[in-house]
């Protein structure tokens, strides 16, 4: 790479060259300004994030028109101008965007316009005066297009997934792209805020917090603050017919729910639980690291919940264990990311012990009543064949993730006992939140925070694929 290439006297001494200006120091003949790589580098998802940047801020300003009634196809029109700061993290003549199903018509780096274009689903922009490492850039893009109904991978629903009163708006892995220009890795987080103009009585519901909302002919526009770093999955801006309540949990986070008022009382009474949840959770995983937490509860479905940074959506109705399980993801997940989404185990795995840990502290099934159902699964079952450490990108969301997953913190748990247990679940959050980290970082916690050595025994529960034997 350049950096190894700088290594080394004969390089220093060849880049105080002036004849060799504009090329690599170390390496002559190798032009010094390069492209940034089309993704961040995860075997997964090879294109998603982006090499040679390192975005900082989010600036999204939305406009929504839903779509004709039916019959006409579900097709919404998003038009959007995302203001992006940036900084490069190596010398670059080009950089891209992940941009997916969705058209740049101007694209503007530090109030210039610039040549980029669109190749698959990276937009690539040019930017002059070229970059240096370390510099700061404000990116302009302009875009918009017809919205679909994006599915991932394994044929699910997500991204900005239209519906008859607006959009449901959930991205986990890839489908930011789907809706704004992105580095769409959860390395690369970033603050947010936004401005969703949505037709007059629909209600756009994005991260963090409601800063206001103005309607003027006949159009809303609701602005949010989302300030506390977040993966580009976790974004969302959810617009449909949605009753917003408002109140302070007791551990004194602002807390805002929006609900569809189409929906029977029975889908969304389980939020009334969220803040002794919070409280719950804060004794074992440490402080809520967010600035505000509710839900968006929609009458439409993708099939599944997703834990978007500080309010969780939830298809239909929001279940008892589903609430628990995605607010314990905005510590396990939320703010300690995974490194790499072969790491989904880290996330799944946490959510799920969390709400065997609430169905305990409930006086219901314990955790290790829990643990033994997953345990009575035999071991010729084909639940056994995940390696839950590197499930391969169609396996994201297997059953064994989330189950075996909880099944390894609570075996590690007994291996380690419950001291250690919670002081490396609160080290675990303390240490890498705000970023990203991986299995391998928290298997070195673990060893560190108990004074054991784990090897064999994460070598069994998330490597091997078979049962574990010893437990
Ligand atoms: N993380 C979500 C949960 O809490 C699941 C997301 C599933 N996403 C998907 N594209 N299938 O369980
Ligand atoms: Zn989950």
């Amino acid at each position: 790479s350049m950096r190894l290439a700088l290594a080394g006297t004969a390089a220093l001494a060849l880049a105080m060259t002036p004849a060799l200006a504009g090329a690599a120091p170390g390496n002559p003949g190798e032009p010094r300004f390069q492209e940034g790589d089309p993704g961040a580098g995860d075997p997964y998802f090879p294109l998603a994030g982006n090499g040679g940047i390192d975005v900082l801020h989010y600036d999204l300003d939305l406009t929504y028109q839903l779509p004709e009634p039916e019959p006409a196809p579900l097709e919404g029109q998003l038009d959007g101008v995302a203001t992006i700061e940036l900084r490069a993290t190596q010398d670059l003549h080009r950089f891209n965007l992940d941009l997916r199903g969705l058209t740049a018509t101007k694209v503007v780096v530090n109030g210039k316009s610039m040549r980029f274009d669109q190749v698959d689903n990276e937009l690539r922009i040019s930017p002059r005066p070229k970059l240096k490492t370390g510099d700061e850039a404000t990116v302009e893009v302009t875009y918009g297009g017809a919205t679909t109904r994006p599915t991932d991978i394994e044929g699910a629903l997500y991204g900005w997934v239209t519906t008859r009163d607006g959009a449901m708006v959930v991205s986990e892995p890839d489908g930011s792209a789907t809706w704004f220009p992105v580095s769409d890795h959860p390395t690369d987080k970033a603050t947010y805020a936004y401005e969703i103009t949505v037709p007059e009585g629909s209600v756009a519901v994005a991260n963090g917090l409601l800063e206001g909302s103005e309607t003027a002919d006949g159009q809303t526009t609701w602005t949010w603050d989302a300030p506390d770093p977040m993966a580009a999955y976790l974004a969302t801006a959810t617009v449909g017919d949605f009753e917003l309540d408002s109140y302070v949990a007791e551990n004194g986070t602002p807390i805002i729910d929006a609900v569809d008022p189409a929906l029977p009382d029975s889908a969304s009474a389980n939020l009334a639980l969220t803040s002794d949840m919070l409280v719950f959770f804060e004794g074992s995983f440490g402080p809520y690291p967010f600035n505000s937490y509710g839900a968006i509860v929609d009458d439409d479905s993708v099939g599944y919940a997703l834990e978007t940074q500080t309010r969780s959506f939830f298809s239909r109705r929001a279940g008892e264990s589903t609430v628990a399980h995605e607010l314990a993801h905005q510590w396990m997940g939320n703010h300690v990311s995974p490194g790499r989404w072969a790491d989904i185990w880290l996330n799944e795995g946490w959510a799920s012990y969390a709400s065997w840990m609430w169905s305990e502290e409930q006086g219901r099934a314990s955790a290790q009543d829990s643990f033994e159902d997953v345990m009575s699964i035999p071991a010729d079952d084909d639940f056994w064949d995940v390696v839950v450490a590197d499930p391969g990108p169609l396996c994201l969301f297997c059953g064994a993730i989330y189950d075996r997953g909880a099944a390894t913190l609570h075996a590690l748990r007994v291996e380690v006992g419950d001291d250690a247990f919670f002081e490396l679940a609160k080290t675990w959050v303390e240490q890498y939140g705000g970023g990203s980290a991986t299995t391998a970082d928290f298997s070195a916690l673990a060893e560190e925070v108990s004074g054991q050595d784990l090897d064999a025994f994460f070598q069994m529960w998330l490597y091997d694929a078979e049962k574990p034997t010893d437990w």
